[in-house]
């Protein structure tokens, strides 16, 4: 049985900021098999928020869900006060980007180049950029922000995983969304490549001021990023304070997460 504890649901929450992000009671089922049973969230403006839960617990189906590349069956979801369910196709391509998105993987097209990754998604959103932007300028200062000034002219093929995460990270970064929605940002990474991927966010966090949702099961990522963790335990909030209230908590289910 779950049970939703809420040891800080107050202390750490501004909730004078503006809400970018509400998720209320939203449930996901694939035949008989419930992943999310009334999961709620809520993202203010500025927070890094953490959503930790085990493999196949409902993370990437959350984050689908939000961004609209899967339909939840009930609940609500809205993103920048918008309700995600009402939009149509060019609105809910209008509110993407606010949303930068760095897939579980990076998730880069393999047949081109790091330039032509990163120019996708202005191509596709050119009334974004301003009058006196030009895509290489951008593209430029995307992968400088990343470290990875060196990189335009190559292929996928020829980087390693901690850089292909770092261009991710440019890409999703590349339209200034409000947003960003990282999906395991250091998943299948060694241990040093990992800490340098949490460096860049932290970073990232501090430059860009945007609103943070992390979904992550490394201790280290939470500890470092996160202002809010919320634990996602048989598809509902299981339990949500910060690093230090989490990690030090009594109960067997929110210590196996962080032993
Ligand atoms: N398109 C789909 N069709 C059927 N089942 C799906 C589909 N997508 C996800 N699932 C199921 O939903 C559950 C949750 O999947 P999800 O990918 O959200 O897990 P996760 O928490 O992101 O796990 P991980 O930490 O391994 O990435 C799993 O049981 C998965 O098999
Ligand atoms: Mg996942």
């Amino acid at each position: 049985m779950s049970q939703t504890q809420d040891i800080s649901k107050s202390s750490n929450i501004d909730t004078s900021k503006k809400l970018v992000l509400e998720i209320k009671d939203l449930r996901k089922s694939f035949g008989d098999t419930h992943v999310l049973n009334g999961f709620n969230l809520e993202l203010y403006e500025g927070e890094n928020l953490v959503v930790m839960g085990k493999s196949g617990s409902g993370k990437s189906v959350m984050i689908k869900c939000m961004v609209g590349l899967m339909q939840a069956d009930s609940g609500s979801i809205k993103v920048m006060g918008q309700d995600v369910a009402t939009l149509n196709q060019s609105e809910l391509d209008e509110l993407r980007t606010e949303i930068g998105f760095l897939f579980q993987g990076s998730a880069l097209y393999d047949s081109m180049t790091v330039r032509e990754n990163l120019e996708f998604p202005l191509r596709r959103h050119k009334h974004k950029l301003g009058t006196n932007s030009n895509t290489y300028d951008l593209v430029k200062e995307a992968l400088e922000n990343v470290g990875l000034p060196h990189t335009i002219d190559l292929m996928p093929e020829e980087l390693s995983g901690g850089m292909k995460r770092r261009i991710a990270l440019a890409r999703a970064l590349i339209l200034k969304p409000n947003i960003i929605l990282y999906d395991e940002p250091t998943t299948g990474l060694d241990p040093i490549t990992s800490k340098e991927i949490i460096e860049l966010m932290r970073r990232i966090q501090q430059q860009y001021k945007t609103s943070s949702l992390i979904i992550t099961h490394d201790v280290d990522c939470a500890r470092v990023v996160s202002e809010r963790i919320i634990l996602l335990v048989d598809g509902v909030n299981y339990i949500e304070g910060t690093y230090a209230e989490l990690s030090t908590s009594k109960d067997e289910k929110v210590k196996a997460f962080f032993k």
